[in-house]
């Protein structure tokens, strides 16, 4: 078991900036996801961990090693890819073995350790299988066993389930989790979706070209997003955002975004005053939206107009326009089945679920 620790990774392809001054610290034990768009710096920031690229510039520990100039099999780590390719004229018996087999064990070590490991993973049926025989979902399982058979110290995954089809891949989101828990592996694993990293991650690292933009747990992700991207990215649909300038009148402090305007409740005053700033970009999630057909009494309130809804089941998504601008909310559905499309509605938040950013340098205010 190790932690791992990258400081100050620089990786350029050519003119492309992969991995911008990457700093990250992920404990022993921890399950770290790194979560980005396409094109974000990811993959090869696991690859730096894993050896397979070298940074122009950094370090990377495994453990108290710089493990820099370690090559790949020499950093005690295993790696898992979207494409796992197992060896298609072996059992899943002998794919698991594998690792083992080249180690050199004992036949009898071996034969524990992959009977252990196939009953963790719910395969033992399956040993005398071969790959052609297996489902994906199985597929991927043995390709998983096959990884941590010896016992790695560190665990790399990049998008291991983006293979399965959506009930599979929800259906092995927690048995990941559950198994990283069981196995107690340091396990770094790459997404970008942002639902698997929320539900897996101890800790999630958001990155967007190559910057890390924020670095926490999923609630305080999901909470306190650090700047406009982050907010943008996590949650389903994403936080509505509108930029517009902090005007003060009669020792009250609004928010003026043309068609949309609203007091600022005291404690997001505050702490825009104390920046200094003017102009602002507020963000409300969809599900912290309140909305009614009942004009409220507050002077915290937005107005809009039904454009059209997405029912869900027990949920239904509101699109509200405001001008040019559409929010989203999210309701119960016996709510948002009252209300018309082209009908005035209000919207209401709890103050705390507000959130208000620098529009110059997007990050976090309030
Ligand atoms: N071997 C390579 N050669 C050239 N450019 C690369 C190579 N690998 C990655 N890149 C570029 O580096 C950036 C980051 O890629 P990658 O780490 O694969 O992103 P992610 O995994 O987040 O989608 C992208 O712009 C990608 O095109
Ligand atoms: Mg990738």
């Amino acid at each position: 078991m190790a932690k791992v620790l990258i400081k100050n990774l620089v990786k350029r392809f050519g003119s492309t900036l992969a991995v911008n001054n990457l700093n990250l610290e992920i404990k022993d034990k921890e399950f770290v996801v790194l979560l980005g768009p396409s094109g974000c710096g990811k993959t090869t920031t696991l690859r730096c961990i894993a050896g397979l690229e070298t940074p122009d510039s950094g370090e990377i520990y495994i453990g108290d090693t710089l493990v820099n100039d370690l090559p790949p099999k020499d950093r005690d780590i295993a790696m898992v890819f979207q494409s796992y390719a197992l060896y298609p004229h072996m059992t899943v018996y002998d794919n698991i073995a594998f690792p083992l087999k080249i180690r050199k064990l004992p036949k009898s070590e071996i034969d524990k350790k992959v009977k252990e490991v196939a009953k963790l993973l719910q395969i033992s049926e399956l040993l005398d299988r071969k790959p052609k025989q297996l489902s994906g979902g199985q597929a991927q399982r043995v390709a998983l066993g096959r990884s941590i058979v010896r016992e790695p110290k560190v665990w790399l995954m990049d998008e291991p389930l983006s293979n399965l089809d959506a009930k599979l891949r929800l259906y092995m989101r927690a048995e990941l989790k559950r198994l990283q828990k069981e196995l107690a592996i340091t396990t770094v694993y790459v997404t970008h979706d942002q639902a698997e990293a929320m539900t897996m991650g101890d800790r999630i690292a958001v990155m967007n070209k190559g910057l890390l933009q924020q670095y926490a747990s999923p609630d305080e992700v999901f909470n306190r997003p650090a700047n406009v991207f982050v907010a943008g990215f996590i949650g389903s649909p994403p936080t509505n955002m509108a930029p517009g300038t902090f005007v003060e009148k009669d020792g009250k402090g609004y928010f003026d975004g043309g068609a949309i305007k609203f007091r600022l409740p005291d404690a997001a005053v505050e702490a825009i005053k104390s920046k200094g700033v003017s102009e602002i970009i507020f963000g409300i999630r969809p599900r912290d939206l309140i909305v009614s057909d009942k004009k409220p009494d507050t002077e915290m309130y937005l107005t809009a107009e039904l454009y059209i809804s997405e029912p869900l089941g027990d949920e239904m998504v509101l699109d509200l326009k405001m001008d040019d601008q559409i929010f989203k909310a999210v309701v119960m559905s016996y709510v948002g089945e009252k209300f018309d499309i082209g009908q005035k509605l209000y919207l209401t938040f709890d103050p705390a679920k507000l959130h208000v950013f620098d529009k110059k340098t997007e990050e976090l205010i309030y």
